[in-house]
Order: structure tokens, then C-alpha cells, then sequence
């Protein structure tokens, strides 16, 4: 009796383990079956295997192209990928056409006749050099939608301007805020406020008052302040928008965040390491740090640095900011340096961890809140270092774990740099893969939550007044009235 219940018993096993292995196998057949033609699911999820390098870019519901014609964008090189993502999906931006002293003009462009642009075919007006440049992505990002009308359809273009502000996804404002900032925040003698003031409030004011910043309560506006101190009062104005920012450091929460805003990467002042044929011998010294030695609030981390690292071999750290003339002196060091530190200063980013990239000198980040430019769709671990600040200033920690890493591990990061740096290339004309076309591609990949927050604004739009839903989340207009 025993046995026979036994035998059955396996009998019962050895059906279930049977049953088991076919349903596995058919889940894995329907998975495959998805996977080849291009599900949703899998490119939304991004469980692909070889996606992690780039996600794919398709999450925007309304684009043309369906997700099976997104599906050869997965392959495994990286620019592949980007190469397809580009070439299937432009965002449509509608440029305000705001008065020159908004844009060009701040860069001494005089206009002829009532021409509110340049045009861009016959000469470009130019940006001045220096410490500026670190923050013009508002100068590049313009002129690449001015030229997206007159370019041939290249397979590097991400944004296309259209007239029609009906049939954009986003709102531009051409605001060239950081070099209004740097130019014009000094207060002349015989004004009450200063110039960068005053334009401040009259971009509110006309905002305000425009149909697509009615219709949408602003949601849908990309407006950008990459200076941390730029837009510093129309910011609590005009929040309800997507910010291109260089960090949140002085933004509220509720004012700017990692979900509804851009990160944009700093325009390096350090020179690209072309034809860098360097490797972990030849870059003497171990670890590169200058910059400004006293700083506030996250930056005494510098200072208790500096005690722990002076008297360390191979290792430079000096103070004093990058000037004119030390740009060809920091360029120097870092191309011969194997890492580069990247310390918060009076704000979580800086532009160091871009000359770091362009200098293919390994980052180490030392920065709790810095947030990166495209990090969903770049693993930044790939070629940087990340340390707490509150591990770093352990005695040793640090150089202990930069002399642990040894030349396999350097020079695989060395490649990656190699790799990503055209990610962080500010040019005009822009080219495929460089930072104009990666902002673009971030902008694009907001519009789908852009969209869900418009729609769900407008679920009581049947008795609310548009009125009501355009300006009451943005708080608009009581602190600008005279
Ligand atoms: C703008 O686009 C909308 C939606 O496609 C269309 O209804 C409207 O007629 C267009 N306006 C002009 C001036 O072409
Ligand atoms: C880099 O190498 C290429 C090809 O060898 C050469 O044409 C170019 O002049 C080099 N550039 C620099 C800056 O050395």
C-alpha cells in the first residue's frame, strides 16, 4: 500500500514538473514573441539586455512613429542607438518670438530694421569667450531651433521649430537668463533696480498674458536658467514650467526638481584632449583639484580636504579660481592627471566635472545632492568615481580607494570618458550625439508627464474659468503689481 501511494505520488511529482516545464517555456516563447515586435512593455521598461546604455527615447504618446519602428534603435552600441532615437523622433518646439533685448541683443547683436532674430545663414552673432560660456547653453539650444528651418533634415536633428503653437510639444523661452545675469545684475547708479530686474519681470508679464501659457498654466514651457543665480525672481513665478538648470541648489523643492526639470551639463572651459593617446603610466600625477579655496554652506568639505590630501604623493590641490590665464595651466594638469576631483563648492555643481570628461581625467564626485545631465539614460558609475562627503573626510578613505583602483579598471573608465565626452560638446552647428541634441532628447522624454499634468488640470475646466486654471497654480501675477 505504502510503496503504491509512494509511486503515485512521484507519478503526481513528475506530471506537475512536466506541466511546470512547458508553461516556462511557454511564457518564454510569448516573451520572445514581444520582444521581436517591439511591445511596449519591454521598451517602456527597458529590460532589455543591451538597452542599458540608452533607453529608449519612444515614451511620447502622441509621436508619429509607433513602437515597433522604434524597435531597431535596440541594439548594442550606444550610438546606434542614438542614431535611431534621433532619427524618428523630433520634438516640435514653439519658439516665442520675444523683443532682441531678451536674446541677442544682451550679446550686442543689433537687429536691422524690427527683425526680432538673426539670421542665422548669413553670420551668427557671437558669444563672448571667458567664464561666461560655462552657462550658454541658452545661446546654443536658440540656434539650433533658429536653424532646424533652413538645415537639410540631418539625422542629428532632435527639435524642429514649428509656428504653430498648436502642434508643438513644448514652449520655448528664449531668455538668454545666466548672461543677463552676469551682465546686467549690477545696479547703475541713477536706476532703483538693476537691468537683469527689470527684464525679469517684463518676460512674467508677458508670459502671463500669452494664450499657450493660458492653455496650459505654463506646464508646457521650457524655459531655462543654467546660472544658479539667474532668473532669481521670475523663478517663483514661473515654476509650474520645466527648468534647464545646472543644479537645484538654490531652488525650493516645489520650485525645481529632478522630476519635472532638465539638468544641463556646464560648456567646459578646459580644451578637449584631441588624440588623446595617453594611458595610466603616462598621466603623472594621481589626483587634480583647483579651485576656490573658501567657500559657504556644502563647501568646507574643500578645506578639510586639503588637510588630508597636502601631504600626499602624486597628488595636486591648489586653491585659487580658474582664471584667463590658468585655463592653459588647468588644462595642462589635467590631461596629465589620472583623476580629478570634483568637490561641491557654494553650490552642488560645477563645471570641473565637465573639463574632468573633456579632459578624459576619471571623475571623483564629491557632491551628496549633485544631480547629472541625462542620468536616465547614462550610467555615470561607468566612468566616475562617487564618494560621501562624510566617507571622504575619513583619514585616508579617500586616497586609499583612488590607489585601489588600478590601470585595468582606469583605463576601462579612460575609454567610457572617451566614449561619452561628445555628450557634453556645446557647437553650432550642433551635431549628432552632443550636448544640444541630449538637452533636446531630456525635454522630449518630460512631454508625456508634461501632457498627464495638463490633462488632469483640466478635469474641472467645465465650471472652473480658464482664468482660474491657467494662473492660480502659477501664483501669477500679484507680486508684479505696481
Ligand atoms: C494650428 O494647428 C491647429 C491644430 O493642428 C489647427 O487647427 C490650426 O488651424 C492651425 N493654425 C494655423 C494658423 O495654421
Ligand atoms: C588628430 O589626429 C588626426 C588624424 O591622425 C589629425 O588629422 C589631427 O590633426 C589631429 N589633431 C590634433 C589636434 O592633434
Amino acid at each position: 500500500m505504502g510503496e503504491r501511494n509512494w509511486s503515485s505520488i512521484g507519478q503526481k511529482k513528475s506530471m506537475f514538473c512536466l506541466f511546470s516545464i512547458t508553461s516556462i517555456l511557454f511564457i518564454f516563447s510569448w516573451v520572445f514573441v514581444l520582444r521581436s515586435t517591439g511591445h511596449p512593455y519591454f521598451l517602456d521598461h527597458n529590460l532589455l539586455p543591451n538597452a542599458k546604455f540608452f533607453a529608449t527615447f519612444d515614451g511620447r504618446n502622441s509621436a508619429p512613429k509607433s513602437h515597433s519602428d522604434n524597435n531597431p534603435s535596440i541594439t548594442p552600441q550606444g550610438s546606434n542607438l542614438l542614431k535611431c532615437s534621433t532619427r524618428n523622433v523630433v520634438l516640435k518646439v514653439f519658439m516665442y518670438d520675444l523683443p532682441p533685448e531678451f536674446h541677442f541683443k544682451l550679446l550686442d547683436w543689433k537687429p536691422e530694421g524690427k527683425r526680432v532674430w538673426p539670421d542665422v545663414r548669413t553670420k551668427v552673432p557671437e558669444y563672448p569667450g571667458g567664464l561666461n560660456l560655462q552657462h550658454s547653453i541658452e545661446y546654443w539650444l536658440t540656434l539650433d531651433l533658429l536653424s532646424s528651418e533652413f538645415a537639410d533634415s540631418s539625422n542629428a536633428r532632435s527639435a524642429l521649430r514649428v509656428h504653430n503653437s498648436s502642434e508643438a510639444d513644448v514652449i520655448f523661452v528664449p531668455f538668454f537668463s545666466s548672461l543677463c545675469y552676469n551682465r546686467y545684475s549690477r545696479v547703475k547708479p541713477q536706476e532703483k533696480r538693476s537691468h537683469n530686474k527689470l527684464l525679469q519681470e517684463k518676460l512674467v508679464k508677458f508670459l502671463i498674458m500669452q494664450e499657450e501659457w493660458k492653455r496650459s498654466g505654463g506646464r508646457d514651457h521650457i524655459i531655462l536658467a543654467h546660472h544658479p543665480n539667474s532668473l532669481l525672481d521670475a523663478r517663483m513665478m514661473l515654476w509650474p514650467a520645466t527648468f534647464v538648470l545646472s543644479d537645484f541648489g538654490r531652488y525650493p523643492p516645489t520650485v525645481a526638481n529632478v522630476d519635472k526639470d532638465v539638468i544641463a551639463p556646464y560648456k567646459h572651459v578646459i580644451k578637449t584632449y584631441v588624440n588623446d593617446s595617453s594611458d595610466f603610466d603616462s598621466r603623472p600625477t594621481l589626483l587634480y583639484f583647483q579651485g576656490a579655496i573658501y567657500r559657504k554652506d556644502g563647501g568646507f568639505v574643500r578645506q578639510e580636504l586639503f588637510y588630508l590630501l597636502k601631504d600626499e604623493k602624486d597628488v595636486h590641490f591648489s586653491f585659487g579660481s580658474v582664471q584667463k590665464d590658468g585655463i592653459q595651466k588647468a588644462t595642462q594638469g589635467m590631461h596629465s592627471s589620472k583623476f580629478c576631483l570634483n568637490i561641491a563648492g557654494d553650490t552642488p555643481s560645477s563645471n570641473r566635472l565637465f573639463d574632468a570628461i573633456a579632459s578624459h581625467c576619471v571623475p571623483v564626485i564629491i557632491s551628496d545632492d549633485i544631480e547629472l545631465p541625462y542620468e536616465d539614460v547614462l550610467d555615470y558609475s561607468e566612468f566616475c568615481i562617487f564618494v560621501r562627503s562624510s566617507d571622504a573626510l575619513k583619514e585616508k578613505f579617500l586616497i586609499n580607494l583612488i590607489r585601489s583602483i588600478k590601470r585595468e579598471e582606469w583605463t576601462r573608465m579612460w575609454a567610457k570618458l572617451k566614449e561619452v565626452e561628445n555628450f557634453f560638446e556645446f557647437q553650432y552647428p550642433s551635431k549628432e550625439g552632443d550636448a544640444v541634441q541630449m538637452i533636446w532628447q531630456a525635454v522630449a522624454r518630460k512631454v508625456p508627464a508634461i501632457r498627464m499634468k495638463i490633462h488632469s488640470s483640466r478635469r474641472f475646466s467645465r465650471y472652473n474659468s480658464p482664468k482660474d486654471r491657467g494662473l492660480r497654480s502659477a501664483k501669477l501675477p500679484i507680486h508684479f503689481a505696481e
